[in-house]
């Protein structure tokens, strides 16, 4: 199993550019589905789970072209789509659920297996198919108790749907069913992610008809067909946020090339609050750390447009080493503080109540053997290794290879210490 080193390192220095969004891409790259034709995706990052929903759709009968030397993944799904996803691959990466609300239309039968819960919550989808039944789409209950989404549908017709919770992966399986449904959708308490606009912006290109992406109010009038376009995706405002923070922990001076600021409001916000140094230029968002000290703060998150949950672990990475005492509260997930115990190792000693963390802050971190609990905590204690004393080794980096690309080149041109090795 492959691990990275990491050593203390000097503030990072340089620049770093963006790679597209992951969370855009996914549910993008399953729209495609909704056609017959060719579609062409650019700015797609080189990342496991990209390769994953690659092979989805080659399993679902779609000619799938992915060039890795310019990131861009070519779609024909043709006429002939399959509507059984395979349970190997939809283990591989949770988001697979994607596919559902554009595989419906395509098969008028849909078979996805569910993969059961993952380390930072349950994650069920019960609400993906309370938008799909509100149009007329049959789940199978029996299958369901046991782990399998099989739906069917002969039509789908348009309906008023109430999200209990504005789910990302729900407003995107019912935006996608409603673009080809008969009549007019209504989606309310819709999540607002910039990654449902990419979305939106991109089944509109496909001739799709929606409007209010972005609010918690989205209208989709349904349309006859839609075609194969050409679509790049939005850059990764989770990667942005992330070496925002590995400036700020490292006391450096980094210019961070396509961003979007205005997706990144809350994280932009707290690390003011925080003391870090944040301005426009014409190239991209210089992030300075070393203009003044890093202070606590308090954090809360919650769906877009609050703190993103994504951005939970690696900010509390920087707030171990912060001036003073601070508290991050998780209302996204359930079980998203798996990281704690990794910070803890390295001598963060924060304390955790429910949903709740109390970081003392003011902390010298040492090096230990972390895990990558997930994703994001594993781009976070990679932070905490930048500046904890001696040598921090990362295991299960598969982990991040899920979601960043090139992570430790990017790193590496910035002056970190890190490497990656094969056991
Ligand atoms: C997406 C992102 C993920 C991010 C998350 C929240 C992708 C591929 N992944 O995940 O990186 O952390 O949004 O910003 O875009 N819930 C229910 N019932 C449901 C659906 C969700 O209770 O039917 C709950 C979940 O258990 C979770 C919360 O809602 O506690 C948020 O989930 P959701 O917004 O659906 O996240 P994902 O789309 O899975």
């Amino acid at each position: 199993m492959a691990k990275f080193l990491v050593q203390k390192s000097g503030p990072l220095k340089g620049e770093v550019t963006i790679s597209g969004s992951k969370n855009a891409v996914l549910p993008i790259m399953a729209a495609t589905l909704l056609t017959e034709d060719k579609c062409e995706i650019n700015d797609a990052p080189d990342l496991r789970d990209v390769e994953v929903m690659c092979k989805l759709l080659e399993s679902l009968g779609c000619d799938v072209d992915r060039k890795l030397e310019n990131n861009s993944v070519e779609v024909i799904p043709g006429k002939d789509v399959k509507g059984e996803a395979p349970y190997d691959l939809v283990k591989m990466m949770r988001a697979s659920i994607l596919v559902l609300g554009a595989l419906i239309h395509r098969t008028g039968h849909a078979v996805i297996p569910l993969p059961g819960g993952c380390a930072i919550g349950k994650r069920p989808v019960e609400l993906h198919l309370k938008g799909l039944k509100a149009m007329g789409v049959s789940i199978d209950e029996d299958k369901l108790s046991r782990g399998i989404v099989d739906a069917r549908a002969d039509q789908l017709t348009g309906n008023t749907i109430y999200l209990d919770f504005p789910s990302v992966g729900a407003t995107e399986v019912v935006m996608m069913a409603a673009t080809l449904a008969k009549g007019t959708t209504v989606l309310e308490n819709a999540a607002q992610e910039p990654e449902i606009v990419d979305l939106a912006s991109f089944l509109n290109k496909m001739g799709a008809r929606i409007k209010g992406a972005g609010t918690d109010t989205v209208k989709i009038v349904g349309v006859d067909s839609l075609k194969g376009v050409k679509h790049s995706v939005i850059p990764d405002r989770i990667e942005a946020g992330t070496f925002m923070i590995g400036a700020a922990i490292t006391k450096g001076d980094v210019l961070i090339k396509n961003v979007v600021p205005s997706h990144l409001k809350a994280v932009i916000a707290k690390l003011s609050e925080c003391g870090v140094a944040i301005s426009m230029t014409e190239e991209g968002m210089r992030v300075r750390g070393d203009v003044n000290p890093i202070l606590a703060t308090n954090i809360k998150t919650l769906p877009y447009p609050g703190f993103p949950t994504d951005m939970q672990s690696p900010f509390m990475a920087l707030l171990t080493v912060a001036k003073g005492p601070s508290v991050v509260i998780e209302t996204v997930f359930e079980n998203r503080f798996m990281h704690v115990g990794e910070f803890n190792r390295m001598g963060a000693n924060i304390k955790t109540d429910g949903n709740a963390a109390m970081i003392p802050g003011d902390k010298v971190l040492e090096g230990a053997q972390v895990v990558a609990t997930d994703l994001r905590a594993g781009a976070a204690v990679v932070l905490t290794g930048l500046v904890a004393e001696g040598m921090t080794e990362v295991s299960q980096i598969y982990h991040i290879d899920r979601g960043y690309e090139n992570f430790v080149d990017k790193l590496k041109a910035l002056g970190a210490n890190i490497m990656r090795v094969e056991d």
